[in-house]
């Protein structure tokens, strides 16, 4: 094992200092084995020790102290290839090359590992983290013995265990990751390649990466354990949603075909409000009064857009908007609405379960029981099947003012999309009946979509107000008009009422509930979001 400290300055590596000996002394004396030059490194500063059981490294009491990767040593911290250190002003980086045979022995001990069957749901719940961690700890102990052939010599046989158990029991660059502020979403393609999203923007980590393919894997494992799912070749699809409510995907070889994958959405502890997407510009002031009004008066609404373009995040801010005094169900594959109210029923699907004698249960059952529970108003996440035949009807029955959202990218594109999913009901219903259903029963279109730029943004506000000739009838009452983007790359454009008073509104006038029509009032000028 090749133990390297490589100096950096600016993000280039300026200098590497090679860690030979048992004991590296880092400070400002001349005596040091590492010397820096800094106002804030001590003579003395730190030590790195090369110990059978891996690096470690000790700060000699400093006031400036040491960090590693942002959080100060208490005294003493164990390392790991790709750790970054601050001693004083300086950053070091910890590059630890592994010998080839070595290498090849953690990969075997991964996947005797992995062989393994998983721990119970149970056990995994009854356990301490400590006592999960023994647990491992026996496990690849009895792995070694069992296969001494494949393993590295005595010496270095404390240090493969160590390794595979801090891999098999952490989860390395995600566990910052996860505890990292704005980062809305986790993306891991392969033991190099991190993505994550911060306000809206796709970014690489840099510099951050795990020891190998294996350890995405045990990482991975790691998370699904508790939630009664693992993954292996067999099974290589687990979707989840964690602990602390972040959604899970995990998709590894042979499927994932360039190294497994893990992508987590991370929960967001505040949930957006209504006010939140007037100022990010996802929304006018007006479209929020509108749709606000809409929602409490019991107009059937559903949201559309592409794959992460807000669509649950719009959901959870027009759900929000039902009254108090009724009583709301909702129903998902994996619960992200958070609603404030008091009086919320929350269902949650099961794709496939673990325990023996689970049968799933789908969107669907879950929305023709919801029916039986006296519901004022259902709440479906996603519309992806059957069920939207049955969203369809209770909206027509006395649930006005349920809402969904389906996967479309254009208003038109919504209702050829729950044509679709009707006709997946499997009731052979003929096509004017199929668009009779839906035009009786949604009045409203809201569009989300995505830019370049990573803002999200309402794109139209469209109302069904009737049919004819078998074309269900639709009419645009707010949009988002684009005209560029800035040289910086942000989005230009502005928010524009179509200038009339929607149907929705006359009638609600009709039954006496008073209207400021200057919602309708039109066009803002033209802004940058
Ligand atoms: N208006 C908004 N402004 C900024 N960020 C937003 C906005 N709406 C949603 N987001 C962020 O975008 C991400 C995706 O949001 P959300 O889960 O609501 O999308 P989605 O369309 O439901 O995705 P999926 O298709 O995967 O179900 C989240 O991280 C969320 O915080
Ligand atoms: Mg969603």
């Amino acid at each position: 094992m090749n133990v390297k400290l490589v100096l950096v300055e600016g993000g280039q590596p300026i200098r590497s200092f090679q860690l030979v000996k048992p004991e590296t002394l880092i400070g400002s004396d001349p005596a040091s084995d590492i010397k820096l030059r800094s106002s804030e490194v001590e003579p003395r500063h730190c030590i790195v020790q090369r110990k059978k059981s891996g690096l470690v490294l000790v700060d000699l009491g400093t006031p400036t102290g040491v960090f590693a990767n942002g959080e100060k040593v208490a005294r003493q911290a164990t390392l790991a290839s790709g750790d970054k250190l601050r001693v004083g002003a300086v950053l070091l980086e910890v590059v630890v090359e592994e010998d080839h045979h070595f290498a090849i022995a953690k990969r075997a001990l991964h996947r005797h590992y992995g062989a393994l069957p998983p721990f119970s749901v149970e056990e995994l719940r009854d356990w301490t983290a400590e006592q999960l961690a023994e647990q491992v700890l026996v496990r690849l102990n009895a792995l070694v013995e069992q296969n001494l052939e494949e393993m590295p010599e005595e010496h270095e046989l404390d240090r493969l265990v160590t390794e595979v158990h801090r891999e098999l029991t952490s989860w390395g660059p995600l566990e910052r990751l996860m505890n990292e502020e704005g980062v809305t979403e986790v993306m891991i393609n392969g033991r190099d390649q991190i993505y994550i999203e911060r306000q809206g923007r796709l970014l690489k980590a840099r510099n951050m990466a795990f020891d190998s393919d294996e350890h995405v894997i045990a990482v991975a494992r790691q998370i699904l354990a508790p939630l009664g799912k693992f993954v292996d070749r067999a099974n290589p699809l687990a979707d989840g949603r964690m602990k602390d409510g972040s959604r899970v995907n995990v998709v590894i070889p042979p499927l994932a075909t360039r190294g497994p994958t893990i992508t987590v959405r991370r929960f967001s502890r505040k949930p957006l409000r209504g006010d939140d997407l007037v100022k990010y510009g996802s929304m006018s002031p007006n479209m929020l009064r509108f749709l606000q009004l809409c929602v409490r008066e019991r107009v059937s609404i559903v949201v559309a857009g592409g794959t992460g373009s807000g669509k649950t995040t719009l959901l959870n801010v027009l759900s929000s908007f039902i009254p108090a005094s009724e009583r709301i169900v909702t129903i998902e594959d994996a619960a992200e609405l958070q609603l404030d109210q008091d009086h919320v029923v929350t269902l949650e699907a099961r794709v496939s379960g673990l325990e023996k004698g689970e049968q799933p249960v789908l969107i669907r059952d879950l929305v023709k029981n919801a029916l039986r529970m006296r519901p004022d108003r259902i709440v479906v996440g996603e519309c992806r099947g059957g069920e939207a035949l049955d969203m369809l009807q209770a909206m027509n029955t006395g649930h006005e003012g349920s809402l969904t959202t389906v996967h479309a990218n254009s208003p038109r594109d919504v209702l050829a999309r729950l044509e679709t999913l009707i006709m997946m009901a499997g009731y052979n219903l003929p096509l004017p009946a199929i668009r009779h259903q839906i035009s009786s029963a949604v009045q409203l279109i809201v569009m989300q979509a995505r830019f370049r730029d990573g803002s999200r943004k309402v794109t139209t506000v469209s109302e069904i107000t009737g049919i004819q000739n078998e074309t269900i009838l639709l009419n645009e009452i707010f949009t988002f008009k684009q005209s560029g983007y800035t040289a910086e790359g942000q989005l230009q454009g502005r928010f524009a009422s179509r200038g009339f008073i929607p149907k929705v509104i006359h009638e609600m006038r009709e039954n006496g509930i008073a209207v400021d029509l200057d919602i309708f009032a039109q066009a803002e000028s033209d802004k940058t979001f």
